[in-house]
C-alpha cells in the first residue's frame, strides 16, 4: 500500500488551485485542496473578480438611469440609490459561486482540507496540527494587496480593493493611489454612484503595461467621465481623523506639496505573491527578487513534485492565467503535456467603455521588427453608434512581412467579450488578412476588429 494519501495536493483553492484540483481529479488521481478561508475561490470569486463585477454591472445600470443617458432613449425613471441591496446582490453572486465550488469539489472527490498549509518536508504538508504526504504538491497560494509603506489600511477610511468594494455609503470624496487595473475599476463603481473620484499615478500615464496609445486615449475617456487624474504624482503621506483623512501629495519629480482631503482612500498600487507561512525553505524552495516561485515551461519548481501556479509565480496576475496554469499543471503531473501560450493571454480592464488587449502592445512590437498598424474607431461602427457608445478603437498590430497578428488593443463597451475572437486569431496563427477575410455578422462591435485588420494591408470600408 502506498504511503502517500494523495497523489496531488494542491495549496489554494483560487482559480489557479481550484482548476488544478478538479482536473487532477477528472484525470483519476487522488487529490485534496487546502483553503484556509471560510469559502472556495480565493481572490477572484470572494474579494476580486466576482464582487468587484457585481458592484461594476450594477453601478452602470444606475449611472445609466441617474445620469439620464435612460432618458435619452425614451425611458424616465425616477432613480434612487439604495446601496444595501446593490451590495446584497454583490453579496449573492460570491455565495452562489464560492458554493458552486464547494459542490464541483463533492461532485469530482477533491477533499477540502480546511486550514493554512506549511510544509514540513518536499512532500509533507502540515494543515491543522495533522501532516498529510503527497507525491505532488501544487502551490497556488496567489496574492494579496502591496502595502504603502507609512500608510495603515485599516479597510474603512483607508482600504484595499476588499475594502472599496464593501464601502457602507458613497464617500464624497475617494482618493484612489495608483492608476492600474483596480483604482479605475473600483474608481469608476463609486463615480457613478455619485463620489467624487481623484485618482493618484506615480507614473506619467494610467495603466502601466498597456499599449501606449490605449492608455492615452483611456486617460482622456476617464476625463471625460468626471475622474480627476494626478499624473506624475507621488502620495508622501495619509493621515486619518475620525471617518477623514488628509492625502499629502506632490509632483514625482519634485516641488509643491498639495493637500487632499478625503472620506475614502484606497490603495491599489498592485498585489505581491502569498508566500508567508508557507515554510517554503522546509522544502528546499526560495523566492526571486519579487517574491515569487520560479517555475519552467512545464510550471515545475526547482524541487521535484513541487509545482507553482497562478499569482505566486511569475507573469500577469490574472484569473484565466491562473485556470489555465492550473488546467496544465495537472494534465503535466498526470504525464499528459498540459500547454500554456503565455504569448497569448487577454488582460481587461472592466471600466465603461472596456479596455481590453492581447499579445504585443505596438510599442513592443515595433521593437522586434517591422510592423504594419490598422485602425478603426467604434465611432464609425454601425453598432456602437447606434448604442449611443461613440468612445475607443480598435488597433490590429502585424508583423510587416508575414502580416501575422502580434497584438490587437480595444477600447469599446464589449471590448472584453471582442478580445476573445482575437486571442483564438492570435492562437491560430492569423494574418490580418485572415481576420478581414472572416465573415463578421452585422450590426456587431466585432466588425471594429475586420474592418481595423482591412485597415492594415488596405483599406477599410466606413471610414
Ligand atoms: P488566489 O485567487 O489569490 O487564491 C489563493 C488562495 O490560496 C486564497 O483563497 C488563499 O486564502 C489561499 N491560501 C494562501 N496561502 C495559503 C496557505 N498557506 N494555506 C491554505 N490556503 C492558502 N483577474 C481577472 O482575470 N479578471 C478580473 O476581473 C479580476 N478582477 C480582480 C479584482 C480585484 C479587486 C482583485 C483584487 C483581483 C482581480 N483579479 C482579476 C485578479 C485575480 O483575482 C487573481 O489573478 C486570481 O485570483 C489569482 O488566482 P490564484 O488561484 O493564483 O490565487
Ligand atoms: P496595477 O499594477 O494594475 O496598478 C498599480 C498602479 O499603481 C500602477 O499604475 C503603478 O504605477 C501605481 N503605483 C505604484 N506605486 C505607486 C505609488 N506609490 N503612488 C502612486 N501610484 C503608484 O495594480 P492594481 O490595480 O493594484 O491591481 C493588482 C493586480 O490585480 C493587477 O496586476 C491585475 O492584474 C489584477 N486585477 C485584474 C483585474 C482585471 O483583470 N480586470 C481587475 C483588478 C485587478
Amino acid at each position: 500500500m502506498s504511503d502517500y494519501d494523495f497523489d496531488v495536493i494542491v495549496i489554494g483553492a483560487g482559480p489557479g488551485g481550484y482548476v488544478a484540483a478538479i482536473r487532477a481529479a477528472q484525470l483519476g488521481l487522488k487529490t485534496a485542496c487546502v483553503e484556509s478561508r471560510a469559502t472556495l475561490g480565493g481572490t477572484c470569486l470572494n474579494v476580486g473578480c466576482i464582487p468587484s463585477k457585481a458592484m461594476l454591472h450594477a453601478s452602470e445600470l444606475y449611472d445609466e438611469a441617474a445620469s439620464g443617458k435612460l432618458a435619452k432613449l425614451g425611458i424616465k425613471a425616477q432613480v434612487e440609490l439604495d446601496l444595501d441591496t446593490m451590495h446584497g446582490q454583490r453579496r449573492d453572486a460570491v455565495k452562489g459561486l464560492t458554493g458552486g465550488i464547494e459542490f464541483l469539489f463533492k461532485k469530482n472527490k477533491v477533499e477540502w482540507l480546511k486550514g493554512h498549509a506549511a510544509f514540513i518536508g518536499k512532500d509533507t504538508i502540515d494543515v491543522a496540527g495533522k501532516s498529510y504526504r503527497a507525491r505532488n504538491i501544487v502551490v497556488a497560494t496567489g496574492s494579496n494587496v502591496t502595502p504603502l509603506p507609512g500608510v495603515e489600511i485599516d479597510e474603512k477610511v483607508v482600504v484595499s480593493s476588499t475594502g472599496a468594494l464593501e464601502l457602507a455609503k458613497v464617500p464624497g470624496h475617494l482618493v484612489v493611489i495608483g492608476g492600474g487595473v483596480i483604482g479605475l475599476e473600483l474608481g469608476s463603481v463609486w463615480k457613478r454612484l455619485g463620489a467624487k473620484v481623484t485618482v493618484v499615478e506615480f507614473l506619467d500615464q494610467l495603466l502601466p503595461g498597456m499599449d501606449g496609445e490605449v492608455r492615452k486615449e483611456a486617460a482622456k475617456i476617464f476625463k471625460k467621465q468626471g475622474i480627476e487624474l494626478k499624473l506624475s504624482t507621488k502620495v508622501t503621506g495619509v493621515t486619518v481623523k475620525g471617518d477623514k483623512a488628509s492625502v499629502t501629495v506632490e509632483p514625482a519629480a519634485g516641488g509643491a506639496a498639495e493637500t487632499l482631503e478625503a472620506d475614502a482612500v484606497l490603495v491599489s498600487i498592485g498585489r505581491r505573491p502569498n508566500t508567508d507561512g508557507l515554510a517554503l525553505e522546509r522544502a528546499g524552495l526560495t523566492v526571486n527578487k519579487r517574491g515569487q516561485i520560479e517555475v519552467d515551461h512545464d510550471l515545475a519548481t526547482a524541487v521535484p513534485g513541487i509545482w507553482a501556479i497562478g499569482d505566486v509565480v511569475p507573469g500577469p496576475m490574472l484569473a484565466h492565467k491562473a485556470e489555465d496554469e492550473g488546467i496544465a499543471v495537472a494534465e503535466n503531473i498526470a504525464g499528459l503535456t498540459g500547454i500554456v501560450n503565455h504569448d497569448v493571454i487577454p488582460g481587461v480592464v472592466y471600466t465603461m467603455p472596456e479596455i481590453a488587449g492581447v499579445g504585443l502592445t505596438e510599442e513592443e512590437a515595433k521593437e522586434r521588427g517591422e510592423v504594419k498598424v490598422g485602425k478603426f474607431p467604434m465611432l464609425a461602427n454601425s453598432r456602437a453608434k447606434t448604442n449611443h457608445e461613440p468612445d475607443g478603437f480598435v488597433k490590429v498590430i502585424a508583423d510587416a512581412k508575414t502580416d501575422r497578428v502580434l497584438g490587437v488593443h480595444i477600447i469599446a463597451s464589449v471590448a472584453g467579450t471582442m478580445i476573445a475572437q482575437a486571442a483564438q486569431a492570435m492562437e491560430f496563427g492569423a494574418t490580418s488578412e485572415d481576420i478581414a477575410y472572416t465573415c463578421h455578422a452585422h450590426p456587431t462591435h466585432s466588425e471594429a476588429i475586420k474592418e481595423a485588420a482591412m485597415a492594415v494591408t488596405g483599406k477599410p470600408i466606413h471610414i
